[in-house]
């Protein structure tokens, strides 16, 4: 008897169709409500015997279940305020999705990382809020020296201590005071200097800094590694040129040319009609430096190079403004989709 009415219920919850909000709201009440006649059901069910109760449970719990779950699809074709939402129309063509661009930047980072890994270079990263011993103080910068001031500083909080990175060379300490030689690690990045913004500068800008360390590494082969990596940035005959420079972690140190991309070497604005652009800082690591992050520089030796990730994309994308590079005009970032 219960059972003819577990049916009868389940055949006629299968074929409801009501026809509006208010409808499902009533059949709601019909069956799951304290009075609806599921709820009657499940007192029926107490007065059964303990056979009947084994065999009808099941069927109870399976009817409320059905129940539930119908009401609930049911309240789906309505929106909050009662109105229908109109049925999904499965036929119907999918709108385009929208691809994203990489930044030209993230292009260019990842094409120098490319190049290196090549030859061996794995990637270290480091904070940007930095000490002052990661940044200066390991990579001989003496206390008060005026070689501080070729990077204009940007202090937390008026802590001297607390500052953001002028360079992701910092990261190189860290490397050397916690990993054993031979190291040969890349170190991409954002670095900050306090400069006045212009076309040419901005106070915030990326690099990738490399460091190779290991015993007998000699400038020969500083200078074969930024020679293979300038063919391959910039193109098979691309010639390199190294000026002597000075920085107070490499000795001796030197700045790369490389000739001119634009006008190919024949002379023109960007160049300064010298037909050779500078690229990057580089020199063999002091012994100072090595001594002050626990490496023994009687028996290793080793290199360091470090350039800015938008001169280069300058070059390679003639880009003439710096700041286009982070004023998120979808319309300059979208026209690096090529280079991907
Ligand atoms: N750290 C230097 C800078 O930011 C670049 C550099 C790195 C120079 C390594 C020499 C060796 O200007």
């Amino acid at each position: 008897m219960m059972k003819e009415k577990i049916d009868k219920m389940l055949q006629e919850l299968d074929q409801v169709r009501p026809g509006s909000k208010e409808e499902v709201e009533q059949l709601r009440i019909k069956y799951l409500s304290k009075k609806g006649e599921i709820t009657a059901l499940f007192n029926e069910f107490k007065s059964l015997n303990a056979d009947e109760k084994r065999t009808m449970g099941q069927l109870i719990n399976h009817l409320k279940d059905t129940a539930q779950a119908k009401i609930n699809e049911l309240k789906l074709a309505y929106d909050t305020t009662g109105n229908a939402v109109e049925a999904i129309d499965l036929t119907r063509s999918a709108s385009a999705v929208e691809l994203g661009t990489r930044h030209p930047l993230t292009i260019v980072r990842n094409e120098i990382i490319d190049i290196f890994s090549r030859i061996g270079f794995t990637i270290s990263e480091g904070p940007e809020v930095e000490d002052d011993w990661h940044v200066f103080g390991a990579l001989n910068f003496p206390p008060e020296h005026p070689a501080r001031d070729m990077q204009d500083t940007f202090f937390v909080e008026k802590n001297p201590d607390i500052l953001l990175r002028t360079h992701t060379s910092s990261v190189q300490s860290h490397v050397m005071t916690t990993q054993k030689p031979p190291i040969r690690v890349l170190c991409p990045g954002r670095v900050y200097r306090n400069e006045a913004i212009s076309y040419r500068a901005h106070c915030f800008f990326h690099q990738v800094e490399g460091l190779y360390i290991d015993k007998n590494v000699s400038f020969a082969d500083l200078k074969q590694a930024l020679l293979y990596f300038a063919k391959e940035m910039f193109g098979e005959e691309t010639k390199i040129r190294l000026r002597p420079s000075y920085f107070p972690f490499t000795e001796p140190s030197a700045e790369m040319d490389i000739s001119c991309d634009i006008c190919g070497g024949s002379g023109c604005n960007f160049c300064k009609h010298t037909g050779w652009v500078e690229i990057l800082g580089c020199g063999m690591v002091d012994p100072a430096v090595l001594e002050a992050c626990g490496i023994d520089s009687k028996v290793y030796t080793g290199y360091a190079f470090g350039m800015g990730v938008e001169r280069i994309a300058n070059l390679k994308f003639k880009v003439k403004d710096l700041r286009m590079f982070s004023e998120n005009d979808v319309r300059f970032l979208k026209q690096f989709e090529a280079s991907l």
